[in-house]
């Protein structure tokens, strides 16, 4: 099987991601190597950690890095990037100004559909988190909740996700939370969204080639020793090609 990877910090100098194009080929090759087909470069914004390139400095970016790209495949030692689908979007966390440009629709969703990834300061209640929600759905973008396994409203109440789901939310688990000898908390949650069917997309989170890397494979070969594959075609494929495509979803139960 190959996989479409939704969530990765690829574009160079950015965010905690690679800090140049070097690194950024070398994630690249690691993903194809683990066979990953597609990948959605996005990139921390409304994170006060980094400085948040607005939507036009951040098309101008990837613009760069794809021209950069399309040069070095023509390298025999690079053609693996010829077979490679690379696609724009960011990952925000909540604050007002986030919700603020939500409201003027200046955010960067995944390949400009209507899907928009998001995560949250953990500090936030659970409340304060369902009332941002609703504010971008109100805007009828829809949210695709980054890595849900991590906030602990979450980890004593798991039924609310199925609640947000229910109210048009799009829960992504990070593959490493699935991989084989995780545990504690985080493990826990994302094992139990898979075997309820509470989860739609299954995603790397990839920062590097060391510590996150992009891979799907990992969470791929440990769930496939009890998970028919057409579950994990679902999650691993074609939910985020749908996603990239501006299509409504398919559930796996
Ligand atoms: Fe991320």
């Amino acid at each position: 099987m190959r996989f479409v990877d939704l969530h990765s910090h690829l574009l160079p100098g950015l965010d905690d991601g690679p800090a140049s194009l070097q690194e950024t080929v070398e994630m690249l090759r690691f993903a194809y190597q683990r066979r990953t087909r597609g990948i959605v470069a996005t990139p921390h914004a409304f994170q006060p950690m980094f400085s948040t390139p607005g939507p036009v400095e951040l098309h101008d970016a990837f613009t760069g890095l794809m021209k950069h790209l399309h040069q070095l495949s023509d390298d025999p030692e690079h053609s693996f990037l010829g077979e490679m689908a690379i696609y724009l979007g960011s990952e925000n966390l909540f604050s007002p100004e986030f919700l603020e440009a939500v409201a003027n629709r200046e955010v960067v969703a995944l390949n400009g559909s209507r899907y928009l990834l998001v995560e949250f300061p953990p500090f936030l209640s659970y409340h304060f988190v369902e009332s941002a929600i609703e504010q971008i759905l109100e805007v009828e973008l829809i949210p695709v909740l980054a890595h849900v396994e991590r906030y602990q409203f979450f980890h004593r109440r798991p039924g609310r996700l199925g609640n947000l789901r229910h109210r048009g939310c799009v829960i992504q688990i990070n593959a490493e939370s699935l991989e084989e000898g995780r545990l504690g908390e985080e493990a826990r949650l994302a094992q139990s969204l898979t075997r309820r069917g509470l989860l739609d997309v299954i995603a790397s989170d990839g920062h590097d080639v060391g510590a996150r890397p992009p891979d799907m494979q990992g969470a791929f070969e440990r769930l496939s020793k009890g998970f028919p594959e057409e579950s994990l075609h679902t999650w691993m494929w074609e939910n985020p090609v749908r996603i990239l495509g501006n299509r409504d979803l398919v559930s796996v139960y």
